[in-house]
């Protein structure tokens, strides 16, 4: 049995050494070392070139480092082996962390207020609301959806989900389908995009939808907070949306192109609130565990769990 693992834009080192230890000593190959193709099984993958799943002819499975997995899924040549997801409470919980803390953010005004600040000025805003006066949307009712909406109810908050089939959440409204977006935007203060980037979602954050969500809330404006993928928002919406007021905030943690380009208008925008893609990363000494127990039950003649059906693309 071998295992390769194959990363780009994330430091590769601290993973094969978890991975190594977790597989009981063991030591993957990585990418650009010298092995032999047919000696791999295993795949265990952030960003992996395109062409370089392929080239494996005895693959068995892959593991996505990332919850996400359009990463390997926009390589037209992946072989059609099991593709396992990461589902990991340490991730659910940073990305509820990242969530919550962009909402209060937004609920008690703090771009205006970091602005006053720089200008030295001391000026109470009038007309606070509270939690439980501001709706708040999360589409996706996911892993991290969910954990999401449970965390902004606890503080208060007027919380609906949005997924692509029914669900039933205790004390939480849902909506579902294309069916039911227009009657969930419509009751939505603060949007937020915790969906996967497939070929249904891409660019569904538009100019489109930003119209329709409420514009009687509290807060004076919807706002806009992405932790999904960047391939789901189109940016010069955003920011168009921005300037002429049919948004008056966004929070994004994930862009288009990433890094974000420098000339992205989005950089120095007063009512934006950008962080470099890491609301919720995948920890080595919690994921190669995870990798590693699903490698073996495998091995042990067992299945894998969190596979992500390859038709819809999550
Ligand atoms: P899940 O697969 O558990 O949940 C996805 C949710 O999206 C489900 O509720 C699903 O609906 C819904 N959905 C998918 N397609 C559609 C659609 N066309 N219309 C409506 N709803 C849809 O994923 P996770 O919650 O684990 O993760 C979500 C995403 O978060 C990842 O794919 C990744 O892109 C992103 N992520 C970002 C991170 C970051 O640091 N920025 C870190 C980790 C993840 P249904 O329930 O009906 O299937
Ligand atoms: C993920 C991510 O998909 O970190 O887990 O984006």
């Amino acid at each position: 049995m071998s295992t390769v693992i194959a990363i780009t834009g994330w430091d590769a080192a601290p993973w094969c050494e978890r991975l190594q230890r977790a597989l009981g000593g063991t030591k993957p190959h990585m990418l650009g070392e010298d092995f032999d193709p047919a000696s791999i099984k295993y795949a265990v993958v952030w960003k992996p070139p395109h062409g370089f799943l392929a080239s494996l002819p005895n693959l068995e499975a892959i593991f996505s480092l990332g919850a996400g997995v359009d990463h390997v899924l926009t390589d037209p040549t992946v072989p059609d082996v099991p593709l396992v997801r990461v589902v990991d409470t340490d991730l659910t919980n940073q990305m509820s962390e990242w969530v919550v803390l962009q909402t209060l953010f937004h609920l008690r005004n703090m771009t205006a207020y970091l602005s006053q600040q720089r200008e030295v000025i001391w000026r109470p805003l009038p007309n606070q609301p509270t939690a439980d006066e501001v709706r708040v949307g999360v589409m996706g009712v996911g892993q991290l959806g969910r954990d999401a909406l449970r965390k902004l109810k606890v503080l208060g908050f007027d919380v609906a989900g949005w997924s692509r089939s029914p669900k039933t959440l205790e004390g939480i409204p849902t909506f579902h389908g294309s069916d039911g977006l227009d009657a969930f935007l419509a009751r939505t203060d603060i949007v937020i995009s915790l969906l996967p980037l497939t070929p249904d979602t891409r660019g569904i954050l538009n100019m489109s939808l930003f119209t329709k969500l409420a514009r009687d809330g509290k807060l004076g404006g919807p706002v806009l907070i992405n932790a999904g993928r960047g391939g789901l928002q189109v940016e010069a919406d955003i920011i168009a949306a921005l300037d002429n007021g049919t948004l008056k905030g966004v929070s994004l943690d994930v862009f288009e192109t990433e890094p974000l380009p420098a000339t992205s208008a989005l950089w120095r925008h007063p009512h934006a609130v950008l962080t470099p893609h890491n609301a919720a990363v995948s920890r080595p000494e919690m994921i190669a565990r995870y990798v590693a127990d699903q490698i073996a039950s495998l091995e042990n003649g067992g299945g894998l769990i969190n596979v992500v059906d390859r038709k819809t693309g999550y």
